[in-house]
């Protein structure tokens, strides 16, 4: 095996376990789900053991907060009733996948310049005061640690970074509040111009920001 296709695996590594949110209301044909893909890939040719909790915002219909979500999530855990248990269920799920996770992979397209709804919708449910985020007297406090995330982000034609992309600065910010201030963003954008040159380079972030992971992992061993 010549040295530049001779890929380094760390010996006995404990699993490295892996959040992917898919968030494209489309599949076939799907940039972001294509990266994300790739992306667990990449991260598979590097580690022995990967474990991928998949998550599709799209497919799971999860659910718009309501009234009775909202009080439920305002009532102290150890004096909810039996149905604001059942109430919260789905987000107290969504939650400990987020807190199993060291490392978090979104992959989502810019809808109307900002992120589509089904991911707010995930975002809503998972930001939960006592359990990602806690108030105290400095502020709000993210309760997430030692988690990394990469955002695979795909515009049509805004380009990504500009004063008109309101997703990728908007995750970037609440992903930080829930702790998460590690965050890489990959970026496919203006595909509907330049499709092939677009992905090539998002692959080529990807592969860059696997490697990086790989030194990191390394250095913390
Ligand atoms: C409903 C909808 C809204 C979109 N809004 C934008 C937008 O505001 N800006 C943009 O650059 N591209 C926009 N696009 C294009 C998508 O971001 C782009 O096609 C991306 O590749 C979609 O991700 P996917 O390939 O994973 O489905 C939109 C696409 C759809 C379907």
């Amino acid at each position: 095996m010549n040295a530049e296709n001779q890929i380094e695996q760390i010996p006995d590594q404990s699993p490295l376990r892996v959040l992917k949110i898919d968030a494209s209301s489309r599949y076939d044909g799907s940039v972001t789900r294509q990266l994300a893909n790739g992306f667990i890939t990449e991260l598979q040719k590097h580690h022995d053991a990967v474990e991928v909790q998949q998550r599709d915002v799209v497919s799971d219909a999860l659910a718009f907060l309501d009234a009775d979500w909202v009080n439920a999530n305002f009532t102290p855990a150890d004096q909810r009733s039996a149905e604001q248990m059942a109430v919260l269920e789905q987000s107290d799920r969504l939650v400990k996948e987020l807190q199993d996770a060291d490392v978090i992979v979104i992959g989502t397209p810019m809808y109307n310049f900002g992120i589509p709804a089904a991911l707010k919708a995930w975002i809503d449910l998972v930001a939960r005061a006592g359990l990602t985020f806690r108030y105290t007297e400095n502020g709000p406090v993210g309760l997430l640690q030692n988690k990394r995330a990469y955002v695979v982000l795909a515009s049509g034609g805004t380009p990504i970074g500009s004063e008109i992309d309101y997703a990728s600065d908007y995750l970037r910010h609440v992903l930080g509040f829930l702790g998460i201030q590690d965050v890489e963003l990959i970026s496919a954008e203006r595909i509907n111009i330049n499709s092939e040159e677009s992905k090539q380079h998002a692959y080529q972030q990807i592969h860059e920001a696997v490697e990086q992971l790989q030194q990191d992992l390394r250095a913390a061993a």
